[in-house]
């Protein structure tokens, strides 16, 4: 492009100023002073893992999310292969789940030697279609697993009905939904198991780290049991009994969230309710902002329903934009706004293909949104600028190529 034809509002993708400086993640951790210092702590103490700080992180997060038991694991992952577990997963059952999730939904199936059984997603919050589940359930099913795609609860009561029609256990993966509620209710004191992350980019972290929320004190007994070799007791539990015999009663792993990542979750818990006001401020400043942009589709809120805002995926309207899905999120990346995209369907991913023979085509609500999703910066830290700069960014790339 001609030097002399570059203005400020030229895209930054062809020579012009950015909107930014510096670049703003999509996600990013809040780590205070206060939690260094209880972290700091913890690593003095006699117990590095599995003291104390476990049992008293455990407990309050099962009082925030309404459960009557929390297990913590090593990181969202392993909780949920600990909960395929005792929903006893084993090989030759399915497990019905959403296309339009992270990989380690479906993988926690087959790490039980299972299989990973898709149902479409619905248009409006791609999260798994109640309606779509009916015709993938067969007499190997044996669990059901939604997704709270971005903070959005699954439409939990007919999946929780569809489940007790069929005798399932319903895993709700809430990875990206802690604090979200449904009907009134949080998520974490619904379905069978919920399953949450600690990932950096979560509303609240332990660096690595995860949980299992039930009601249920039967899944409750395998979850401590299987994070922990399949013992049936912890070394604090022996060690203040004053005994040292164990016993080994299942096939379990090392799955155990350390005393100082427990501590920094606790830490972490007391300010989830401020982080969440300042994500639902955020989504209903870029909902008033992008729904006055025609070929932006901002993301759909069922009623009912109060999600978490973990992400901030919007939908282009392609039909309505010279560029495509690529072009734009390049766009949005030279404005120095961090995108991203949230997901490629499970089934297109290369060893799923390879494994189930999946072609792509077989989710046509999911592959469809795929193509469309950007997500958009989505932190509790962000400033009020970092807002405007965002919907700043979005408005230029998507006038610039308004049709
Ligand atoms: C929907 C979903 N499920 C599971 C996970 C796995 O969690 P972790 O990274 O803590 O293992 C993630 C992580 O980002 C996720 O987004």
């Amino acid at each position: 492009m001609n030097a002399t034809s570059i203005s400020p509002q030229s895209l930054a993708i062809h020579g012009g100023e950015p909107v930014r400086v510096t670049l703003l993640p999509y996600g990013r951790q809040s780590v205070d002073e206060a939690d260094i210092r209880a972290v700091v702590e913890v690593l003095r103490s006699d117990w590095l893992t599995t003291g104390p700080k476990v049992a008293e992180f455990e407990e309050a997060f099962a009082a925030r999310v309404g459960a009557a038991h929390a297990v913590s694991f090593s990181s969202g992952t392993a909780a949920l292969h600990a909960a395929a577990f005792a929903a006893g997963l084993k090989p030759g059952d399915e497990a019905i789940t959403t296309p339009l999730t992270f990989a380690a939904t479906a993988n926690c199936v087959l790490y039980q030697g299972a299989t990973p059984v898709f149902a479409d997603v619905c248009h409006d919050t791609l999260n798994l279609d109640p309606e779509q589940i009916g015709s993938k359930i067969s007499a190997r099913t044996r669990a059901l697993l939604p997704v709270d795609y971005a903070g959005h609860p699954a439409d939990l009561t007919p999946i929780l009905e569809i489940a007790r029609r069929h005798g399932l256990v319903v895993i709700e993966d809430a990875c990206h939904a802690l604090g979200a509620e449904y009907e009134g209710k949080p998520v974490g004191s619904i379905a069978d198991m919920t399953v949450f992350s600690f990932h950096p980019v979560k509303h609240i972290t332990t660096g690595e780290g995860g949980m299992v929320a039930t009601n249920n004190l039967q899944f409750a007994e395998t979850l401590r049991r299987f994070r922990n070799h399949g013992i049936s007791s912890d070394a604090r539990q022996r060690q203040s009994a004053g005994h040292w015999y164990y016993e080994m009663v299942l096939l379990g792993f090392n799955y155990r969230l350390s005393d100082f990542a427990c501590v920094l979750g606790l830490q972490q818990l007391k300010r989830l309710d401020g982080n969440l006001t300042r994500r639902r401020e955020i989504a209903a400043r870029y909902l008033a902002a992008f729904s006055q942009i025609p070929a932006v589709i901002p993301p759909a809120v069922q009623p009912g329903v109060d999600p978490a805002w973990h992400l901030y995926p919007i939908r282009l309207d392609l039909e309505k934009l010279t560029a495509g899905r690529g072009e734009f999120f390049r766009a949005l990346r030279a404005e120095n706004i961090g995108v991203n995209v949230h997901y490629i369907p499970v089934h297109l991913h290369p060893y799923y293909r390879s494994q189930f023979g999946y072609k792509g085509g077989e989710y046509p609500v999911a592959e469809h949104a795929y193509e469309r999703l950007i997500s958009l910066p989505m932190f509790h830290a962000m400033t009020e600028q970092d807002v405007e700069d965002v919907i700043a960014a979005v408005s230029k790339v998507a006038n610039h190529y308004a049709s």
